[in-house]
């Protein structure tokens, strides 16, 4: 497990901040600033490379960053906010760490962080999550309807994404069930919802959401086609610490939604934002695989497929949707 603390990482993080306005800074005055050799400034260069930070030096000029980081503003998103935040640098996973201190938080509290050592997708899948490029978001939720309700959470929170991304001016968001938001049929972002415990008929869960905001090239982890929020917005896009604001405050009012009339009030906008609708799909159900029309989802939040034999829906986690060529 990743050592959270920041102070381990604290020399790394002060050279980004000098880095993060996109100017060349001289290893010489990078060393001076923070009391410590070109040498040692070099080796925690290497380090903050491997963060996923894409760094060049040039001879007699020093180190630049590809590109300006708008790093994450906890005062700026608190004051916004109507719930308690955590800002993580670095940290393994902000759902696992949401997981481990449940006890100690009110439900609708948020964790946020810069990189992830440990992103993790469903089923133990690996999350790209280099640092300062993307979001990293969990929030805890006590779901007073229990666990057998939280079946079509990441449908609705799939929808409070969407909302919060359009109502910042972002255009041509869609949904791929259960868990995925796409863009122009690439994954933008994806839903992971975790369980820690159910007491007296409550469930204890963490939903978190990886967004790609402007993430370079991955040549690891991904394999599929995936998509930044920097191609969906045509103008200026909004800065991270506001697109976390906004979706703090879509979430908490989505989930309170869901709460009292579970998937009815989101099945129809679910539809309307459906990637597959009236498209050649098949879902893989362990060694099974089911082709059919994909004809959106039905009131339970299960997919709804026409095939051979009629219209037949599926629901459940173990479900994988892929589209037909
Ligand atoms: P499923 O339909 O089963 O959910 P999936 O391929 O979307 O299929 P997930 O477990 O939901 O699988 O997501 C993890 C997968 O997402 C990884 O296997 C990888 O291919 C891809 N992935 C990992 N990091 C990112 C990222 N930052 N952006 C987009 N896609 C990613
Ligand atoms: C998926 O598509 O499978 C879901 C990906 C979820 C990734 C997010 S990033 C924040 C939170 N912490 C994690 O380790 N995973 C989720």
């Amino acid at each position: 497990m990743t050592d959270n603390k920041p102070k381990l990482h604290d020399v790394k993080l002060r050279i980004i901040k000098q880095l993060s306005d996109g100017y060349f800074h001289s290893g010489e005055g990078l060393g001076e600033q923070l009391g410590i050799s070109r040498a040692a400034i070099s080796k925690h260069i290497k380090g903050i490379q491997e963060w996923g930070i894409d760094i060049y030096r040039v001879q007699g000029k020093g180190y630049q960053l590809s590109s300006p980081i708008d790093l994450l503003d906890l005062d700026i998103i608190q004051s916004g906010s109507s719930v308690p935040v955590e800002l993580f640098p670095v940290i393994d996973s902000t759902n696992q760490y949401l997981l481990d201190h449940i006890n100690e938080r009110p439900s609708g509290s948020v964790c946020i962080a810069e990189y992830q050592a440990q992103g993790r997708g469903r089923r133990g899948r690996q999350w790209a999550s280099p640092f300062g490029s993307n979001l990293y978001f969990s929030m805890y939720w006590q779901l007073e309807s229990g666990v057998a309700a939280a079946m079509g959470l990441s449908l609705a929170i799939g929808v409070a994404i969407v909302d919060a991304l359009e109502g910042l001016g972002a255009e041509g968001l869609k949904l791929k069930w259960p868990n995925d938001l796409y863009f122009e049929d690439k994954k933008l972002a994806g839903i992971l919802v975790e369980m820690s415990a159910q007491t007296g008929g409550v469930a204890h869960l963490v939903i978190g959401m990886g967004l790609n905001i402007n993430m370079k090239v991955d040549g690891s982890t991904i394999d599929q086609p995936w998509a930044n929020l920097n191609q969906v917005f045509t103008g200026d896009i909004p800065s991270r610490s506001e697109i976390v604001i906004a979706l703090i405050e879509a979430w908490k009012q989505v989930l309170e939604q869901y709460e009292n009339q579970g998937m009815a009030g989101f099945v129809e906008r679910w539809n309307e934002l459906d990637n597959f609708k009236n498209k050649p799909i098949k879902l893989l159900i362990g060694h099974k695989e089911i082709q059919g029309i994909g004809k959106g989802i039905n009131q339970q939040g299960g997919i709804l497929l026409e095939t051979e034999q009629g219209l037949e829906t599926y629901l459940g986690g173990e479900i994988s949707l892929r589209k037909v060529e």
